[in-house]
């Protein structure tokens, strides 16, 4: 799985964005140890707080078909659905990346030009795991 394969996948699932209220569309793509995939839109509410982000959309997909063994996440995202930024993992969802994946774990996140590779460690430095309540 390439990680441009992956952005193409986190563009498709961009596409079920329900975001009413920004109108910022985001789509993300997680890829397992076996190489099945998992995507996830932003769902946004009229309530504004239950809203759930693309990442979270997929990390939750997953971990409730069992899964947890996840290898990299590519995300993608912009108004209207127009990737021009990199739309960076929000701190709610580097948190929830990190209850599963190490500091290595690569994250893609698309641009208008292609994609810039950084790491969970990147996103989350200094990082509260379980490691860190014994
Ligand atoms: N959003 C995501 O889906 N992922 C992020 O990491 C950043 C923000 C969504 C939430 C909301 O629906 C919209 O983008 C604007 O914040």
């Amino acid at each position: 799985m390439t990680p441009e394969k992956l952005i193409s996948m986190a563009v498709e699932a961009m596409g079920k964005a329900y975001a009413p209220y920004s109108g910022f569309r985001v789509g993300a793509a997680l890829l397992c140890s076996d190489g099945t995939i998992y995507t996830g839109c932003n769902i946004e509410n009229a309530a504004y707080s239950p809203t759930n982000c693309a990442e979270r959309t997929a990390i939750f997909k997953a971990v409730s078909e069992g899964r947890r063994d996840f290898t990299a996440i590519a995300v993608c995202g912009g108004k209207n659905g127009i990737i021009a930024n990199l739309c960076t993992p929000c701190g709610v969802c580097r948190q929830v990346l990190r209850e599963f994946c190490k500091d290595d774990f690569p994250v893609y996140l698309a641009h208008k030009d292609g994609f810039k590779a950084l790491t969970l460690g990147d996103l989350l430095p200094y990082s509260f795991g379980e490691d860190s309540l014994k």
